[in-house]
Parts: structure tokens; sequence; C-alpha cells
């Protein structure tokens, strides 16, 4: 038997999903392609609206159609089911800054409600630029929309995506404002990296197998290697990557998450509340980087021009939209520590970079080699210490190398590797995840979802570290260029070769 609990569809409240920004690239990027997939494999409550809200003045023919020709464009075949799909698709346009507008949306979702039989259950989606976050949400207060109805009746959810500020004074900031108009429970706080199938079996990894746990610490792991490679560029989104950088753009969530889910001891239940908890007690040990030793432990990179699959291409200054003298990084190597019991003086080595080589997600679990070596006499080499990965992306799967002998008459060892494909016996493709967290907001689970202690304490890690790298004169890091197409600047080179075994 394999033990799995499944969805139980029946019990999906019926609801309105309404998405803020709904004229912007995440919409018909990743919102519409998810939802699209949910309703072709009947997944989706009944009844289930979509409203889509922006400031472009369009009717919801109009929309349809935009969302249509994006998801064609993009996608390998016409998108099945599409007219069916888009009955379920109205638009209302707002304009965030007025309160008539809210109030007529208010309106208009009432009616919809009872034309739908959505029986009040609302997600607010927030997929516009952060600025707007608290705009919106007070408006959303103001307008009555944040109001839940009595008895469980009528919920309201508000789906956050990332960056929850851009250091911890403005992510207390927006945490007041979201509180002002909701309370906890209904806000879903997005980092889409934890509903990556292979980052969820993090867990089942280590604390449904008895024997990972006993080896996973100081006294048998070297180090830990955590890398989000990406061979893109910031494409056409330097307006939003100006003002974040990779620090605030992988860091301060993605990176963090698998670091935790790395790190973290085992809940007593897979619970959202007590995995929330162990995550928050893992981040609030991390060691802080203090100023005087910061060079020896993160490298800063920023891509000048190069190459990526055979193509010239531009360095970050000369992307449409960015400064030419702009200090934004868009490559960072971090060594920190788990400053605890079980992690003590173990290096977490976390890298991520834009115009890397190729797009690569992993995560380096590196046992620390034999204590004494009896084949030393017959060897010329050292042995080459257990090495296990988590691999994210491309590759969905779990290897392990060891050692074993060479077939043959000589003594010699040689290092093999056994694997595990995540997906090599499952008959259903893997969730999209977009797919996964729309899934869970409907339902009300936030076992995927940052809860607010955690952001703050990911922002009081990197804070500091953000305030020196933003400094001016010679307090700076230095902020190395790296060819576009390399493994980033030639300061990280030897941490990459480490964890790359390149
Ligand atoms: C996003 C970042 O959160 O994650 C992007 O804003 C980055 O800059 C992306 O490219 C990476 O996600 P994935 O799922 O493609 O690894």
């Amino acid at each position: 038997m394999k033990p799995c609990s499944a969805i139980n569809l029946g019990a999906l409240s019926p609801c309105t999903l309404v998405i803020f920004g709904a004229s912007g690239d995440l919409t018909s990027r990743k919102l519409i392609p998810a939802l699209h997939g949910l309703f072709l494999s009947d997944s989706l409550p009944h009844p289930f609206h979509i409203v889509g809200c922006a400031r472009t003045a369009l009717d919801a023919e109009a929309f349809r159609t935009l969302l249509h020709e994006a998801i064609r464009t993009s996608g390998p075949a016409p998108p099945a089911g599409w007219e069916e799909f888009a009955r379920h698709i109205s638009y209302i346009p707002v304009q965030y800054g007025d309160a008539k507008s809210f109030t007529r949306l208010a309106e208009s979702l009432r009616q919809l409600d009872r034309d739908h039989q959505t029986q009040g259950n609302r997600i607010c989606y927030l997929a516009t630029p952060p600025s707007l976050y608290p705009v919106i949400a007070a408006q959303l207060g103001q307008a009555g929309l944040a109001a839940e109805g009595p008895g469980g009746k009528g919920w309201v959810r508000i789906v956050v995506e990332k960056p929850f500020g851009r250091d911890l004074t403005s992510a207390l900031e927006l945490d007041q404002i979201l509180h002002q108009s909701f309370r906890e429970h209904q806000i879903f706080r997005i980092d889409h990296y934890l509903a990556k199938e292979t980052v969820q079996n993090i867990l089942m990894l280590r604390f449904a197998n008895a024997i990972f746990e006993p080896l996973w610490n100081r006294g048998h792991i070297d180090y830990v290697g955590i890398v989000a490679a990406e061979q893109l560029g910031v494409e056409h989104r330097a307006g939003y990557y100006e003002q974040t950088g990779i620090l605030r753009d992988m860091f301060q969530n993605h990176m963090q998450q698998l670091l935790a889910l790395t790190a973290m001891e085992p809940p007593s239940l897979f619970e959202a509340e007590r995995v929330r908890d162990e995550k928050a007690k893992c981040a609030r040990s991390l060691k802080p980087l203090v100023r005087e030793t910061m060079a020896e432990h993160l490298v800063l990179g920023q891509y000048g021009p190069g190459s990526s699959q055979g193509r010239p291409v531009a360095g970050y200054r000369d992307e449409p939209g960015v400064a030419p003298d702009s200090r934004t990084p868009t490559f960072a190597m971090l060594r920190l520590f788990v400053d605890n019991w079980r992690w003590r003086d173990v290096p977490f080595y976390l890298v991520s970079g834009k115009r890397l080589p190729h797009k690569e997600t992993k995560i380096v679990i590196q046992f620390k080699p034999v204590p004494h070596s009896m084949f030393r006499d017959m060897l010329a080499e050292r042995i080459i210490a257990n090495r296990l990965t988590l691999g994210i992306y491309p590759e969905e799967e779990i290897t392990l190398t060891f050692q074993t002998k060479t077939p043959g008459s000589r003594v010699c060892l040689r290092p093999v590797t056994m694997d595990f494909k995540y997906n090599q016996d499952s008959a259903a493709p893997p969730l999209d995840a977009y797919a996964k967290v729309l899934l869970d907001v409907i339902q009300g689970d936030h076992m995927l979802f940052w809860r607010q202690d955690g952001v703050e304490l990911a922002w009081s890690f990197l804070t500091p570290i953000l305030e020196e790298c933003e400094s001016c004169g010679d307090r700076a890091p230095q902020l190395h260029t790296y060819p576009a197409g390399s493994w980033g600047p030639e300061a990280a080179q030897e941490w990459i070769r480490l964890i790359l075994n390149n």
C-alpha cells in the first residue's frame, strides 16, 4: 500500500478568485495556465469563478481574448476546452487609489456571487507590483471586502506574492497594513518553490526514512550546497529587478526555504503550524553575518556581456531599463552557519545567479570522508566521500554517490551513483507549482505558505547584509563582474567547484 492523502474535491467550497494585476505577466504566464490545467482535470470547485481586475479599461470578452492569446502563443498546442473554461472568467476595471472604484467592485462581486452561487467565498490574489499591495489591502478593507461571514461562511483569503517588503522595516509595515483588514488565517504569502514536488519531498525523504536522520548532522556532513542557477538574464523585468537584485529576489525567500527544509528539526506532526514553527526555529539559529568578516562569507556578482546557448548576449547594464552604472547584483554566493547543536560549524553554501551556463536547482549534502583509509597503500588518491544530491530542476531526482570495487583482479575503487527519478513510477504528471498553491488557498491550507514570523526572521538575517551591500564607499562588498554564460565571478570559483564537483 502506498500511503497518500488525496484532495477531496467534493469538499472544495465554491468560490470566486479575484486577481488584481490581471493584465500583467504573472496572470497570463502562471495563474491562468495553472487554473486552466486544474479546470481540465476537473480539480476546481463547483461553482468557481475568476474575476480579473486591473487599471486597463477592458471588457470581459477582450480580457478573455488577451488570455487566450497569451496561452496559445506560449504553449505547444491550442489550449483545450478554452471556450468552456473562459465562461468562468469576468473582468472588472479598478483604479487602485480610488475608494469609489472599490465600492463599485464590491457591488459587482456581490452580484457575481449571486449569479454564480459562489456563496461569498472569495480569494483576492495580489499579482500586482509589490508597491500596490498595501494600497489594495487597505482598499479591500475599507470597501468591506476583507470581512468574513459568520460561522465560517463567506470566507475571504488574500494571497500575497513575494517580495514581502524590501527589508525588515517595510515587511513589518506591510504586515501591519494587511492586519488592519485581514486576520493571519486569511493571509497566504506565496513562495512557489515550496509547491515544487521535489521541494516538498525533502521532508518526506528526511523524516519518512530512518536511515538518513542519524547521519544528518555535523558528525557526518561536511557541508551543504544549495544551488539555484538560471540561464536567463533579467529579461523584461528590469523595473522590478533593479529594485530587488538577487538577494531579495531569491535569497530572502526561495533559498531560505530550501535551507530551512534541509536544516530544520523534525516537527512532531506534518501540520502547517508545527512545520512552520520548526522552520522559524531554524531561521532563528542562523549566525548573523558581521561587517568585519562579511567579505569572507559573501560573493556578489553582476553579469557582463558574454554568451548563452552559443549566442552573444548583453551584459546586465546594457539590458533595457537597467541603469548604465547599476550596482544591482545578479549573482550571490553566501556561506552561512546554522548555529545549533546539529549544525555547528557545518557551512551551508547558497548560490544563485542569472545568466549562468544552465538552469539547475539542487541541494547537495556532502558527507565527510572516511575517518581512516585502510586502502591508503593501494590507492594513489584519497577516497571520494559520499554525496547525496536532491535534484529539483531539471532533473527531479535523488542521487547517492558511493564507492565500489572496480570489477577485475586489481583492487581499485570507483565512485558510482544510485539514483531515483522522481517521476519514474508515477502515472500522474506532477502538479504545476502554481496549481498546487492555488488549490491549497482554495482549501485554506497554510502548509506551503510563509508565516509572518518566518518573513521577519528571513529579513532580520538579510537586512544587515543588504545594508552593507547598498552602503556607499569602501564599506560595500565588492561587486564582481562575470561573463554571461559563466559560473559567476572568479572569487566564487573555489566554492562553486566544491558544490558542483567541477
Ligand atoms: C522568481 C524570481 O521568484 O523565481 C525569478 O522572481 C526567478 O527571478 C524565479 O527566475 C525562479 O523560479 P523557478 O521556479 O524557475 O526556479
